[in-house]
């Protein structure tokens, strides 16, 4: 499964650290992944192994540590991450983030994140209530860290009050709505195409590309996560079958294009696939045979086109209909064209020049073609640019974009 979020989880010391199993538990079963960073107050509590088990991942724990350095820079186990949470906080690990302290890898990877913070705050009531504490939680509030809890009731240390850790489930709550996973889509259906399409020449040999999937399968799941009814039109991929999203499997563009229709009407498409643009004219019922021929030429006829016939359908265009250009030159000025040309509404053009990496690899740098001009993204995880997306469309069709 793609994850719906990527969590990478502060378990700093208390003995609330042992719920922080339980949430990790619970958020797996909510299709969240984890990373755990336990620091050494964190490991008086609670084991390691635990994390490691839970999580199904490594722990991290030593900031000198040259194989985790090796394996997983710190700042490389932050920019993996969609979310930092910290659960249990500590009131020393607070006024360490509040003061801009970096001695432990904890607070290292809070000081150098350019993600979102999320703090559960656990500690005794009168830590809790100290005004220092308090002064902590409000800098770092000011600076638009998250805070989650403390709840209030009997107490570890047997005083009773505020500075209990939020129940699992509550954080899990607040880690959806942080990320923006609100149902903004709900009550719309999405379609979504995906992978290259194998177009046959005989039984044994097929015309291909290097689409690997993952950028339309973390779209189809971007949208699913926002709530909408998403049908994902996949071509043969190793990608696995995203949470959440019903899946079809298809080879040809033929295939596909059936499948795409079969699913109207829907609010929203994006053809994110690689449709070969030209398949065999006949496939050969046997293995073509190389005869002592030296040179062989193929007929090719035109497949049709996905993206064109569903932005010009008469009976049941989809709201908004986006596609992807590909293209290895002038990347904005043939989006513009190709936008024209088959009548949708927005176009992600990619350069898919070979050094770019982008048919295959793991980011993606996109520019956003529609009638109102062009806006350039900067470089991004495929799956940072389907959450980019999915907003972007929520956006759009709530108004909040012209
Ligand atoms: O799969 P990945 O390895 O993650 O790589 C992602 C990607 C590079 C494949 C993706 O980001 C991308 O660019 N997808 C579109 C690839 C493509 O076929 O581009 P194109 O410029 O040839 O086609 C323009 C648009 O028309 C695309 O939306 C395409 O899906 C659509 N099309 C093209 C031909 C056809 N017969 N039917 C179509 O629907």
């Amino acid at each position: 499964m793609i994850p719906s979020a990527r969590i990478l989880l502060i378990v700093s010391g208390g003995i609330a650290a042992y719920k922080s199993l339980e949430l990790i538990r619970r958020g797996r079963d909510r299709g969240m992944s984890f990373r755990v960073i336990l620091t050494r107050g964190g490991a008086e509590f609670v084991t390691p192994l635990s994390f490691a088990s839970i999580s199904g991942e490594k722990v991290y724990q030593e900031l000198f540590s040259l194989t985790d350095e090796a394996e997983m820079g710190h700042i490389r186990l932050s920019r993996e991450a969609d979310l930092i949470v910290v659960a249990p906080a500590s009131a020393d690990l607070l006024a360490k983030m509040a003061h801009g302290l970096a001695d432990d890898l904890a607070s290292t990877t809070l000081l150098a994140t350019d993600k979102p913070v999320m703090v559960a705050p656990a500690m005794n009531v009168m830590m809790w209530a100290n005004a220092a504490t308090q002064a902590n939680i409000a800098t770092l509030r000011a600076r638009g860290v998250d805070v989650v809890g403390p709840g209030s009731g009997d107490l570890a240390c047997g005083e009773e009050g505020s500075g209990r850790l939020s129940e699992p489930h509550d954080i899990l709550d607040a880690i959806e709505r942080v990320l923006g996973h609100e149902k903004l889509l709900s009550g719309l259906k999405a379609l979504v195409t995906s992978g290259p399409t194998h177009e046959p020449i005989d039984p044994v040999r097929y015309i291909a590309n290097r689409s690997s999937g993952k950028q339309g399968h973390a779209i189809a799941a971007a949208l699913a996560k926002l709530g909408a009814e998403t049908l994902l039109v996949s071509g043969p991929t190793r990608e696995a079958d995203p949470a959440g999203v019903a899946v079809r499997h298809v080879e040809t563009a033929a295939q596909m294009l059936a499948a795409c229709e079969a699913a109207l009407p829907v609010d929203i498409a994006v053809c994110a696939a690689a449709v070969a643009d030209w398949r065999p004219a006949r496939a050969g019922n046997q293995k073509l045979k190389k005869n002592g021929a030296n040179t062989k030429s193929l007929d090719l006829t035109a497949n049709p086109d996905i993206l064109a016939t569903l932005a010009q359908s008469k009976t049941a265009r989809p709201r908004l209909v986006i596609g992807f250009a590909a293209e290895t030159e002038q990347v904005v000025k043939h989006a513009e064209e190709k936008l024209k040309k088959k009548g949708c509404d927005w176009i992600l053009a990619n350069d898919v020049s070979e050094n770019t990496g982008t048919f295959g690899g793991d980011a993606n740098t996109i520019h956003l073609v529609s009638a109102s001009g062009v806006e350039d993204w900067p470089t991004l995880s495929k799956q940072d640019v389907a959450q980019r997306l999915a907003r972007r469309i929520a956006d759009h069709l709530r108004g909040a974009h012209a």
